[in-house]
């Protein structure tokens, strides 16, 4: 055992605890107790992330006598539509779920997701656990209370800030996590040094093996860290009002074009995305003079070296830097015909640029585009 790591984030009247550590769900009943006040536990669960560790939260909720109530979701962004949603909210009804109840989040980014925002309209609002399976949703998405669903117009388009009351990230669930998984959440790992932390950076660029590789004490760290980070941006922006929680979207405007342009599918997954899109941000903002040229190549370094794409060349795409400028026009930080982007002064110094011309956006993924591969 490495003990466990407990961040709190602070929102008047909303804060809660991020449990980090090893065997988390099997001591569930006692990190959660006083949420759990009935003796059926709502839990709402991606049927992978059941199929690998529900023993394990079965056991440790009938060690206090609770019963579970299963809802399984299908692996997949698919299952965050309404169609889901809709179903998920009929099954807590029939369950009784009522306000003051808390429904069991376990899964990735999309039973988060999908749950937090059911919770966040069962009844006008209940509670909800998050139990978080993937190390992306560990380090990100399970913190900060964003809730969405996907819709036929875009990603994460219809949604809810809705903070859950307690948030356990197990370590131990990631053994079972594919490698490709495991890096696309180390990306979002790296994001919080390039964006605010140039020291968490190097740790994070000499420990990537270590990280990928579930050393136990390391991956908290990594994890603790990230949650860390995260959580003291939400608790100075909550809603992203002020400028601060943007700083967490570095890398997604490029990123979100790429995902557009590769159907959001298996070719390219979210974290993929967000790895070239911090690459692209920090090219462009080397472009713009603002970063030392070394600088950007440490960042392309540090990801290519875990194992992720960190040349868009990598990728294959037939399109033009116009097309994928096309694709950010409908982001849905578009705020009255222009775009913010994230950009960086250096590693850990990262801010948002409102002047940014998207013809010179365009031309310069033209050229990034037609960049040789290196090795
Ligand atoms: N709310 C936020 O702030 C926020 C932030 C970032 C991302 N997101 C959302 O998160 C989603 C992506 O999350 P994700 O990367 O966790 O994806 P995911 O939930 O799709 O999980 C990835 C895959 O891992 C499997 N899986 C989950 N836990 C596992 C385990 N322990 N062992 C083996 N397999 C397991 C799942 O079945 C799935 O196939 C996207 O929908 C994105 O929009 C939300
Ligand atoms: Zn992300």
């Amino acid at each position: 055992m490495s003990g466990i790591s407990a961040i709190r984030v602070e929102l008047s009247g909303r804060s809660y605890d991020v449990m980090v550590g090893q065997g988390l769900i099997a001591q569930v009943a006692s990190l959660a107790e006083e949420a759990l006040r009935k003796p059926t536990v709502p839990v709402v669960a991606d049927a992978r992330a059941w199929e690998h560790h529900g023993a394990a939260l079965s056991a440790g909720l009938r060690a206090a006598d609770k019963e579970i109530a299963l809802y399984t979701v299908e692996p997949g962004e698919g299952s965050k539509s309404w169609s889901s949603l809709e179903s998920l909210t009929d099954w807590m009804l029939d369950q009784g779920v009522e306000r003051g109840d808390q429904v069991i989040a376990f899964g990735g980014g999309v039973v988060g997701d999908l749950t937090g925002f059911a919770c966040s309209i069962l009844k006008r609002g209940c509670g909800f656990i998050q139990i978080p399976t993937t190390l992306l949703a560990q380090v990100d998405s399970s913190v900060g209370g964003k809730t969405a669903i996907n819709t036929s117009r875009g990603k994460n388009l219809i949604g809810a800030f809705h903070q859950p009351s307690l948030v356990l990230a197990d370590t131990d669930t990631l053994a079972s996590l594919p490698v490709r998984e495991m890096q696309a959440g180390f990306a979002e790992v790296l994001k919080y040094g390039i964006l605010g932390d140039a020291e968490f950076f190097l740790w994070c660029t000499n420990r990537s093996h270590d990280i990928l590789a579930h050393q136990p004490l390391v991956l908290k760290q990594a994890i603790a860290q990230s949650v860390q980070a995260k959580a003291r941006i939400v608790a100075e922006d909550e809603r992203e009002l002020s400028g601060r929680r943007a700083l967490l979207n570095l890398g997604h405007t490029f990123g979100h074009a790429l995902e557009a342009q590769t159907g959001f599918g298996d070719q390219l997954l979210h974290g993929e995305a967000v790895a070239l899109g911090m690459v692209l941000a920090a090219r462009y903002s080397a472009r713009r003079g603002e970063l030392e040229k070394q600088d950007a190549q440490s960042v392309a370094e540090a990801i290519g070296r875990t194992g992720l794409r960190s040349q868009i060349g990598e990728l294959g795409l037939s399109c033009t830097g116009a097309q994928l400028v096309e694709h950010m026009r409908h982001d849905k930080k578009m705020d009255a015909g222009t775009l913010p982007f994230l950009l960086l002064r250096s590693i850990g110094d990262a801010y948002v640029a409102r002047d940014v011309d998207l013809a010179d956006v365009a031309a310069f993924l033209d050229e990034q585009l037609r960049a040789p591969v290196t090795a």
